[in-house]
């Protein structure tokens, strides 16, 4: 098995390694997550920088309350947010950008890194804009249509609606509908990244299609858009999961010189599947939750779910059970269970046995379907709406 992992060394010198492979062997590319991802790596051979209590601290000054997803560091590492911190204590606003691939319909593991960014939004008062990628999709996707990823990339961004962002200031850009918008800015962006750089960033090979080598530029193009459409030129601060690093690396080398800031990140982790390991991912429909799974589906995936149990509940009243290695837990952990002391009281069941996976499945099946059954409705009531979100120029 080849194994490739894309780093960074000292400044804008980007080079790929290919690690001794092993079984169970780390793959995080924008394209590709795989094996066990140790996050403490990734900061290291990303060269990003992880989230410090000083930081932390300087974030909830603005914010009141940690939010639950800076709290158990479901976002871990960043770039530049101290930057953007301290322009923005000076006066200088920044805004936020994200955005989808839209391959297929949205799963929890997706809204994750959005509601956060709401929050972020909420708190800091800033713009949004939010980036579909149509484009991207189709040509990564051997058997990708652009009629189908423009149809996702609608049907997702009723979903980025749903969970309460406003239209004054949520900017959706759909690449192919609004490439006359990015393209000015995409080709300043392209012109400045070499063919080797993106090569050793990406790992482009022969056999990669030109489309998907140019494609990077406009991954970029929304970090700088805010100044075209306002004039005003502010950072971007980026709220996504590490996989998307290898792009912001290639902008942060050329934003100076074209007299932008450098677009700053915040990266969350992967929110991890039903399964054994990895993260939740839609070519993995039975370990993934999407927002349209009906409610007796879902009770069966969380059912099947892997677990830290014992194979007999005899035996796992005896001698307990091991949340460390737990889907479900983690579900509790970062996203369902915001109170610690309720928290570690589970964990300490758990492992005393005091309590079973059936237990803990079944309340949870119970929340996640509560949660969906509220998603959904302001989901369809986003469709009156989604207009106002389009990016205008
Ligand atoms: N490439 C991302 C994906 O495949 C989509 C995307 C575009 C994105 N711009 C972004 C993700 C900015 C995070 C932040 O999902």
């Amino acid at each position: 098995m080849t194994v490739t992992f894309f780093l960074v060394k000292k400044g804008s010198v980007i080079k790929t390694v290919t690690p001794n492979s092993g079984e169970n062997e780390m793959v995080v590319t924008p394209w590709e997550v795989k094996g066990k991802v140790d996050y403490e790596r990734l900061i290291r051979e990303f060269g990003t920088q992880p989230l410090t209590e000083e930081l932390l601290s300087k974030i909830v000054h603005y914010t009141g309350k940690l939010h639950l997803q800076l709290q158990r560091h479901l976002f871990f590492s960043h770039r530049d947010l101290d930057t953007v911190l301290n322009l923005y204590e000076q006066g200088t606003k920044f805004v936020l950008y994200t955005g989808r691939g839209p391959s297929g319909p949205v799963h929890i593991g997706h809204l994750v890194p959005w509601i956060f960014t709401l929050h972020l939004q909420e708190k800091f008062g800033t713009r949004l804009y939010f980036q579909m990628t149509d484009d991207e999709k189709f040509l990564i996707d051997d058997d990708a249509s652009l009629t189908e990823t423009r149809k996702y990339a609608y049907e997702n961004a009723l979903d980025l609606i749903a969970l309460g962002f406003k239209p004054e200031n949520t900017f959706i850009i759909y690449d192919v509908e609004d490439m006359d918008l990015l393209y000015d800015v995409t080709l300043e962006v392209a012109k400045r990244i070499t063919y080797s750089t993106a090569k050793a960033t990406f790992g482009f090979q022969d056999s990669t299609n030109i489309g998907w080598v140019f494609w990077p530029a406009i991954q970029a193009a929304p970090c700088f858009i805010h100044k075209k459409l306002t004039g005003e030129n502010v950072p971007a601060l980026i709220p996504a999961a590490i996989d998307q690093d290898p792009y912001w690396r290639v902008t942060r080398d050329i934003a100076q010189k074209l007299g932008y800031y450098k677009p700053a990140q915040i990266h969350c982790r992967f929110l991890p599947g039903l399964g054994v390991g990895g993260k939740m991912s839609a070519s993995m429909p039975e370990t993934s939750i999407f927002t349209m799974d009906p409610p007796e589906l879902v009770k069966r995936k969380i059912w099947n779910a892997f677990t830290g149990g014992k194979g007999t509940a005899a035996e796992q009243r005896k001698t307990g059970a091991d949340p460390a290695v737990c889907s479900i837990f983690q579900y509790y952990f970062y996203l369902f269970e915001e109170d610690d002391v309720k928290l570690v009281e589970r964990e300490r069941k758990c492992r005393a046995g005091e309590i079973l996976c059936g237990e803990c499945k079944n309340e949870l099946a119970g929340r996640l379907n509560k949660f969906l059954e509220e998603h959904r409705e302001k989901r369809e009531k986003a469709k009156d709406v989604i207009e106002k979100f389009h990016v205008k120029r």
